[in-house]
Formats: structure tokens, C-alpha cells, sequence
């Protein structure tokens, strides 16, 4: 087994300046402030405004920046970046080559992963196996969406949920016992009723048709959404403290996907593991699919401590879903 591991050796965040609230959305869905906040959990979330004419690789551009003003490192020796993104600018080209070139990691090669909600924890996966193997030394994780490009704005099944940020964290190699220690991902591809977006693909290219049925927006049964992801990530996190040999009051801190506080709340209970240890922001920023967990990270740092033991847990559209456990690497 390689004794290379792969240690988060800094963070960064980026969250538009629209601050969208429930009281806005309410004027143009039947919803409501309260019923958003009890059965979602949400206060309000940031947009990206279209006339802003700018998209995700603009929101990691920033989050880059916001890294480098925390962590000195040199962009030219960034050897790969795994950019965990469902929103591309653009298909071609891809939403790596963009952020390379912008930000100075020039030397690098990239390519976007596509896994929805799990962009960011089967990021990690690759980006562990890259420097596992010794090739590569540093790698830029960069993960985040822009919901609202594919939210459809009159419906309130997931109008409310959604929202756009953009999290990022560099991997370096490390010989001590810390960073990335296992990951167990998974993925249902039977499940594609329940959560999708048709449009824009090779099955549906765009054409006024597709725009006429709104296939060019995401669509969810939230209910049934809703039991996977409590039961996906609760069974999934079980897994791995399992296999790890892990005792619950070792692990300092869960931070999972913020789709819905309720689901956070009930893997939390099931997992038994005390509210207090799981990392929320989703009151403040919403479900930005891939930018969740990054951007949880990012808030936390500073109470984030080297040894620190945490599981990072993910459920969205693939079904894709999936636990990382880790050891953080150093004190903020
Ligand atoms: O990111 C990964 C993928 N996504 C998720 O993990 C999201 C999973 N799903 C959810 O978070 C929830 O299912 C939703 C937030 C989408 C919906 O919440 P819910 O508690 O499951 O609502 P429901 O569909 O069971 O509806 C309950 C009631 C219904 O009214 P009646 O029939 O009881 O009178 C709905 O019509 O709430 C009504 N309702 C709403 N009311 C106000 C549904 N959506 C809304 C709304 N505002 N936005």
C-alpha cells in the first residue's frame, strides 16, 4: 500500500453578492418565509444574476483567489485540477481549461466531473488517486454549480432549494497519517425518474421543443429524493466508520451535503452523532449541489484543528452518493 496521502492544505470560497430570500421567491411561487424555513431549513440563498453575463468558472475564479490570499502556493505548480461542476460555462470548452487559464495554473491539465450533489467527495477520490500514485504532488479540487441556470423559476419543488457557489481546496502529498484515508462511493443509474435534467444532452439537444417542455430544467420527486438521501448517506457513513474501525466520539465533525435540513438532521440521528458535530450552513446559502461540502469547510475552517477526524457525506442526481473520511491537516 502507498504511504503517500493526499492532505487538504487549504480552502477557499466564493458565494455570489444576490442575496435571494424566501419573501422574493414567495412573490413569484405559492410558498412562504416560514414553510421555507421549517420544512427546508433555508433563510435565503446567493444568485448568480444573469446580466451578469458570467458563469461558474467566474465563481472558482474567485474562490481561487480567496484561497491564495489564505495559502501561498505557486498556480504553476498545480499539476491537475478535477473541477466538480454540473453547470459548465459552456460544454466545450470545459470549465478547467477556463479556470487554468485564468488563474495561472497553466502547467496544469484538468477536465470537469460530473456527479451532481457527490461532485465534490468523488472529486476528493480522484485527486487522492492522483497523488497516491505518486505522479502528481499538487491537485486543485474545484466544486460548485449555478443552480439557478437550470432552476426552473415557477416551480416550487426545488425554486426554493437551489442556489450557486463555488468551493475549492488544494491536495498536496503528504507522508504522514493524515488527509484522505478511504472513500466509498457509490451510484444507481435506475433512479433517473426521480431526479434529472433531459435537456441539453445528446438524447435532447436544445430545440424549441425542448425549451416548450422545460427540459432544460432540473426536475425532482422531492419526497422520494428525500428517503434515498437520508437512507444513501446514513448507511454510507455507518459503512465507513465501520470499516475504519472508528468510535463515534472520535469523529470531530460530519459535514454532508445541504439539501434539506431535515435530511441533515435525521443522517445525523441515524448515524448517531450529535447535531453540535454536523457542519450547517444551509440556512445561508441553500443546496449548491457540487459547493456544498467545500463551502461548509470553507465557513468552518477556523474551528477545524490538524487530526481532526471528519466524515464528508453526499446524495444527488445519479443517483450518486458516498462518504470520505479524513484527518484534516492543519490548524487555521
Ligand atoms: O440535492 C439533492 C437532491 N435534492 C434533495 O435532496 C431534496 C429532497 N427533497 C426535499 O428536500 C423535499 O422533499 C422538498 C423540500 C422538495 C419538499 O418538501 P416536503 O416536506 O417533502 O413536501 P411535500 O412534497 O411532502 O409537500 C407537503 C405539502 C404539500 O401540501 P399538502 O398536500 O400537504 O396540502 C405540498 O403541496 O407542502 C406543499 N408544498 C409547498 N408549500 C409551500 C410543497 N412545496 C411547497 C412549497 N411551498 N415550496
Amino acid at each position: 500500500m502507498s504511504k503517500i496521502h493526499a492532505v487538504i492544505t487549504g480552502v477557499g470560497g466564493y458565494v455570489p453578492k444576490y442575496v435571494l430570500t424566501n419573501d422574493e421567491i414567495s412573490t413569484y411561487v405559492d410558498t412562504s418565509d416560514e414553510w421555507i424555513l421549517q420544512r427546508i431549513g433555508i433563510r435565503e440563498r446567493r444568485i448568480l444574476k444573469p446580466e451578469e453575463g458570467i458563469g461558474i468558472s467566474y465563481l472558482a475564479q474567485k474562490a481561487i483567489e480567496d484561497l491564495r490570499s489564505r495559502k501561498d502556493f505557486d498556480p504553476l505548480e498545480i499539476e491537475a485540477i478535477v473541477f466538480a461542476t454540473t453547470t459548465p460555462d459552456y460544454v466545450i470548452p470545459n470549465a478547467a481549461s477556463l479556470i487554468a487559464y485564468r488563474t495561472g495554473m497553466t502547467n496544469a491539465f484538468g477536465f470537469d466531473l460530473a456527479a451532481a450533489c457527490s461532485g465534490f467527495i468523488y472529486a476528493l477520490e480522484v485527486a487522492q488517486a492522483f497523488i497516491a500514485s505518486e505522479k502528481y504532488k499538487k491537485v486543485m479540487v474545484v466544486a460548485g454549480d449555478v443552480l439557478s441556470a437550470v432552476t426552473d423559476k415557477i416551480d416550487r419543488n426545488t425554486c426554493p432549494i437551489f442556489s450557486d457557489a463555488c468551493g475549492v481546496v488544494l491536495l498536496e502529498a503528504t507522508e504522514e497519517e493524515e488527509g484522505i484515508i478511504d472513500a466509498i462511493l457509490h451510484m444507481d443509474g435506475n433512479s433517473q425518474e426521480h431526479l434529472h435534467m433531459y435537456g441539453g444532452g445528446s438524447v435532447h439537444p436544445a430545440s424549441h421543443e425542448s425549451i416548450d417542455r422545460r427540459l432544460h430544467f432540473i426536475h425532482q420527486n422531492g419526497k422520494v429524493v428525500f428517503k434515498h438521501a437520508i437512507t444513501s448517506m446514513a448507511n454510507v457513513c455507518e459503512e465507513i466508520i465501520l470499516k475504519n474501525g472508528l468510535k463515534k466520539d472520535d469523529i470531530k465533525w460530519v459535514v454532508p451535503h445541504q439539501a434539506n435540513l431535515r435530511i441533515i438532521e435525521a443522517v445525523a440521528s441515524r448515524i448517531n452523532i450529535p447535531i453540535e458535530k454536523v457542519m450547517v450552513n444551509i440556512d445561508k446559502y441553500g443546496n449548491s449541489s457540487a459547493g456544498t461540502i467545500p463551502l461548509c469547510l470553507w465557513n468552518l475552517e477556523k474551528d477545524l484543528r490538524k487530526g481532526d477526524q471528519m466524515i464528508l457525506t453526499a446524495f444527488g442526481g445519479g443517483y450518486t452518493w458516498g462518504a470520505v473520511y479524513l484527518k484534516w491537516g492543519y490548524n487555521a
